[in-house]
């Protein structure tokens, strides 16, 4: 059995040990120091879509902004998850899907934490910020494709796929406790209401989370029907 190569970084000053292959927001998290990740889930392969881990990685006095969910770690890197340059990164990040998802706690929080006007950019209260977890962990995790992207570019949106959803989802609703807005649970109400009311299938008392799970919220007055 082959050892697994142990390589030593720097991150905010603190020596970390972490094994080669691993990201630097693996590292960072092994060592218990936190960087925000909004399309990150340690179930699913790496995505790189939010952008909001992106950290400082300074490699023989260059530095470069990477996003530290992709980034593997390397022997002596020095990695900054603050700076002024990142932050402000992060705080345009946060007011740019805030125009979509304004009131989703998680954009709140860092809203908070990253000084983020939230009026900063036009609204489009589309709720999704196409960050992919629901998607991705139907494909990844649980294998059913119930729910997928539509389009591309800025009109990229997620649909539920009515023939699947009304089979699985209401007896798993996993995505709808890892969406960062609640839009996943909304989307599915509107697809059920419009493609099968009163048709799907498992009762509620089915439905067991999974850690960790995400406050959901109410966004669209859609009436479930029984
Ligand atoms: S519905 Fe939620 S989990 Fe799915 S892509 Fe949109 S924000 Fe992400
Ligand atoms: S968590 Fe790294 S890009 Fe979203």
């Amino acid at each position: 059995m082959s050892e697994l190569t142990e390589i030593v970084l720097q991150i905010d000053g603190q020596e970390v040990k972490a094994t080669a292959g691993m990201t630097v927001l693996q590292a960072a998290q092994q060592a218990g120091i936190t960087i925000p990740t909004l399309c990150h889930h340690e179930k699913l392969e790496a995505f790189g879509g939010c952008r909001l881990c992106m950290v400082e990685v300074e490699v023989r006095g260059w530095k470069n902004y990477v996003v530290s969910c992709l980034y593997p770690v390397a022997k002596d890197i020095i990695v900054r998850t603050r700076s002024e340059k990142v932050d402000k990164i992060r705080k345009v990040l946060v007011e740019e899907l805030m125009a979509h998802a304004p009131d989703a706690p998680e954009l709140v929080k860092l809203a908070e934490e990253y000084g983020a006007d939230r009026d900063r950019f036009e609204r489009d209260a589309s709720f999704c910020i196409v960050c992919g977890l629901c998607v991705r962990y139907c494909n990844e995790v649980k294998q059913k494709n119930a729910v997928g992207f539509i389009d591309n570019g800025a009109r990229r949106e997620i649909s539920f796929i009515p023939e699947v959803a009304k089979e699985e989802c209401w007896g798993c609703q996993e995505c709808f406790a890892i969406c960062p807005t609640s839009y996943a649970q909304a989307a599915y109400l509107l697809t059920e209401a419009l493609a099968f009311p009163g048709q799907r299938k498992a009762p509620i008392h089915a439905i067991k989370p999974p850690e960790p799970v995400r406050r959901v919220i109410p966004i669209m007055p859609i009436a479930a029907t029984t």
